[in-house]
């Protein structure tokens, strides 16, 4: 197995590289923000509740995204690996993946983590919310709000994986294909 965690703030292009690396690695996409919309769609609990944490741009609370990995991991018995992709964001829950992986006796090998700079970052959501209908990308007060977050309560996410010598910085701008040469470079080193 190999699990791996595309790491990084709000518009880094987690999303579209997980997409593209997936395909390439044949590995187990788990977005906790995919997850999230998918019950708000549906309108269950879960997604209620959610949804008034994300339409602020503030994270929804751990035990709600920790118990749906922990669905996702049991669901997926047969992947040959996962991508981790917006989760963990706490260190609350970067221990609990630690304690679900250990469970299994497979690891996270590697934390890529994309850098991009805020204004990129601003210019690339405001430009979907045009068009995405995501809640959160609709106005620049929830998208630094969302960058607030980022650095408040995910960076220490880094720290914690940094401790095991697993973090590799990855520049997250340019084109699409060439940012996912550079991801490709730094699997194919591990694998
Ligand atoms: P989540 O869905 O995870 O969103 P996010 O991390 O805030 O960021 P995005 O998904 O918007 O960005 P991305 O890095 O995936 O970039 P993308 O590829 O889309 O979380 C949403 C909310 O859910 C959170 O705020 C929180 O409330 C909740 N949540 C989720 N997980 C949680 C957790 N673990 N704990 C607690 N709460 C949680 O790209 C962005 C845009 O840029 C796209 O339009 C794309 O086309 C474009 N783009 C991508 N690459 C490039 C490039 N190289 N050049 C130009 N444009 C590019
Ligand atoms: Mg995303």
């Amino acid at each position: 197995m190999f699990n791996l965690i595309l790491f990084g703030p709000p518009g880094s292009g987690k999303g579209t590289q997980s997409e593209k690396l997936i395909s390439r690695y044949g590995l187990k996409h788990l977005s906790t923000g995919d997850l999230l919309r998918h019950e708000i769609t549906r309108n269950t609990p879960l997604g209620q509740e959610a949804k008034s944490f994300m339409d602020k741009g503030s994270l929804v609370p751990d035990e709600v995204v920790i118990s749906m990995i922990g669905s996702a991991l049991d669901e997926n018995q047969d992947a040959k690996g996962f991508l981790f992709d917006g989760f963990p964001r706490t260190s609350t829950q970067a221990e609990a993946l630690d304690k679900l992986l250990e469970l299994k006796k497979t690891p996270i090998a590697v934390m890529l983590a994309l850098d991009v700079s805020e204004d990129e970052l601003l210019k690339r959501l405001l430009i979907r919310g045009e068009t995405s209908g995501r809640s959160d990308d609709t106005n620049e007060q929830v998208i630094r709000a969302r960058i607030k977050e980022y650095h408040d309560k995910t960076l220490v996410v880094a720290d914690y994986y940094r401790k095991f010598r697993k973090v590799v910085m990855v520049n997250g701008e340019g084109s699409v294909d060439n940012i996912f040469q550079r991801l490709c470079i730094e699997i194919d080193s591990r694998r």
